[in-house]
């Protein structure tokens, strides 16, 4: 399941935030938005973990994908240096993603480097005819990146935590704001983001989780966490990133 890959661009498109768009023939495989990709940063032993990072955009005519993602610690920061042409070792696609389901219309709500997964979803839904509105928060307008991606699909609003873009807040400064009726709201972001959300927004909806992980593929039990209703404990790789509202505890 692991490939090597050509990596075919590499942008900074925010401040510290890079877009990675990687060549391979395994977007075939890649149905589901809200999976991720396990990447190796390079073979020596002080990177020996992969850095779990979402695929954001696939183009399998041309088999390529998008990630984007911040170059925050040593990991991300070595990725961020390769250049078109350079090799990277990836494990995809991972995860269970957004079930893509028939609706009138929906609220698609990321929080900083829980944006890039949404992208492939609102695409997909538009495909299915789904309308979309999405909210985006960042911490500042030098952090803020796709808003255009996304308003090629749907109403796009804007919060920054500072207030130097769009609307100043958090999501749900906005999304108080607006008075549409929604079916149903899929978010990715800061976990403290989804559980506010999940605690008020009155509707079913799905949230993706980024947690700590270790193997990608359920053997190393590095991602476990509580489900709520039995106690029974799911693995974030394989169960989910992305659950249903209220399946565990946050
Ligand atoms: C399913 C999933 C999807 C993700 N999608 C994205 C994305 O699209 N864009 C993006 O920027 N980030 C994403 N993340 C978070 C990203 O994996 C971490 O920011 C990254 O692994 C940190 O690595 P580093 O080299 O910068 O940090 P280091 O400090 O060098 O990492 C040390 C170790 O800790 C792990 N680690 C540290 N912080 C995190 C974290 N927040 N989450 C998971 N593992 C962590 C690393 O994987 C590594 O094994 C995602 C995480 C998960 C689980
Ligand atoms: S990361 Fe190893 S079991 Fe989930």
């Amino acid at each position: 399941m692991n490939h090597l890959l050509s990596v075919k661009s590499q942008e900074e498109i925010a401040h510290n935030i890079y877009k990675m768009v990687i060549h391979g023939p395994i977007t075939s495989k890649m149905k589901t938005p809200g999976q991720f990709a396990h990447i190796r940063v390079n073979e020596t032993s002080a990177f020996m973990l992969r850095r779990p990072i979402s695929i954001s955009d696939v183009d399998a005519v041309n088999e390529t994908f998008t990630i984007v993602y911040r170059a925050g610690g040593k990991g991300t920061t070595e990725l961020s240096k390769l250049k078109a042409g350079d090799n990277v070792d990836v494990l995809a696609p991972l995860g269970n993603g957004f079930p893509v389901e028939e609706a009138n219309h929906v609220l698609i709500v990321g929080g900083g480097i829980g944006v890039p997964p949404l992208l492939e979803l609102t695409k997909q839904l538009h495909k299915r005819g789904v309308k979309t509105t999405h909210v985006l928060g960042f911490s500042s307008k030098r952090e803020v990146f796709y808003e255009e991606e996304f308003s090629r699909y749907g109403d796009t609003y804007i919060a920054t935590v500072d207030g130097s873009y769009g609307t100043k807040g958090f999501v749900t400064d906005v999304i108080d704001t607006l008075d549409t009726k929604f079916d149903k709201f899929y978010s990715c972001g800061p976990k403290v983001m989804l559980k506010v959300l999940s605690d008020t927004l009155d509707m079913d909806g799905y949230i993706s989780l980024e947690e700590r992980m270790g193997c990608g593929f359920g053997a190393c039990y590095a991602c476990v966490a509580d489900k709520k209703e039995d106690g029974t404990q799911v693995k974030l790789c394989v169960d989910g990133p992305v659950f249903k509202k209220g399946e565990i505890i946050l």
